[in-house]
């Protein structure tokens, strides 16, 4: 998107996306779909969150993350000034509910990734927040662990990206994810604020993690979802 687009025309692109994700078919999830669940919020947000895959709230309403996950997550955003249908805009990786909420298979990505590629192009956010080991490993396109990636901002395809636990984990786990996933939020608010400033040099679509959290593992390589 170039930065000429206003949000209406935004808008109205993801408008046009949704309604093509709507009739999709192009993988065996379409079979047992109630919804597709193609995304929601502001076209214009600085914060983009991408979570797995809908679950069975999602599927049933249409709408990502409105069950007790969608709850703590809104709890988050609160917590550092944003609602979900202001500055924020939340996407999955799929859009349709894989059967018991298994994880999403290579196929279904596949077929789904360019939605979440225009996404992303169209609402060009500062930051994108990915919760859980899925969608971190995959957009940053390693094998590191959640526990190991978080805590950091990754320069990442011109913007920031700040993998967290998924906020299931919080409900399910102990009070340090919950403690480690405000923590992640913080850095969040540090880049919508511009407090955090993007270093192209830096740039290597997640390669190298920022100055403020430097790198302790394995780094990430380059993110396959736009190869
Ligand atoms: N979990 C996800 O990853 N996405 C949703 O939309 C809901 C729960």
């Amino acid at each position: 998107m170039t930065a000429q687009a206003t949000k209406q025309e935004r808008a109205s692109q993801l408008e046009v996306l949704a309604t093509e994700a709507a009739a999709c078919t192009a993988c065996e999830l379409a079979d047992s779909r109630t919804n597709v669940v193609f995304g929601y919020g502001d076209p214009d947000a600085d914060l983009m969150i991408v979570g797995e895959g809908p679950g069975q709230r999602e599927d049933e309403q249409g709408l990502p993350f409105v069950g007790r996950s969608g709850q703590l997550l809104d709890q988050l955003l609160d917590e550092i000034d944003l609602r979900r249908e202001d500055n924020v805009y939340i996407g999955n990786v799929v859009k349709c509910r894989p059967p018991g909420n298994r994880d999403p298979r290579q196929t279904e990505i596949d077929s789904c990734k360019d939605y979440l590629r225009q996404q992303l192009r169209l609402v060009d956010p500062k930051v994108v927040v990915t919760l859980g080991n899925f969608s971190s490993k995959l957009l940053l396109r390693t094998e590191t662990g959640i526990t190991r990636l978080r805590g950091r901002a990754f320069q990442w395809w011109g913007r920031f990206l700040v993998p967290t636990f998924h906020p299931a984990a919080a409900l399910r786990g102990s009070a340090s994810v919950l403690a480690d996933m405000r923590t992640d939020f913080q850095l969040v608010a540090d880049v919508v604020a511009g407090r955090l400033v993007y270093e192209p040099a830096q740039d290597a679509s997640g390669s190298e993690p920022t100055a403020q959290s430097p790198p302790t593992d394995e780094p990430a390589s380059q993110m396959g979802l736009f190869s």
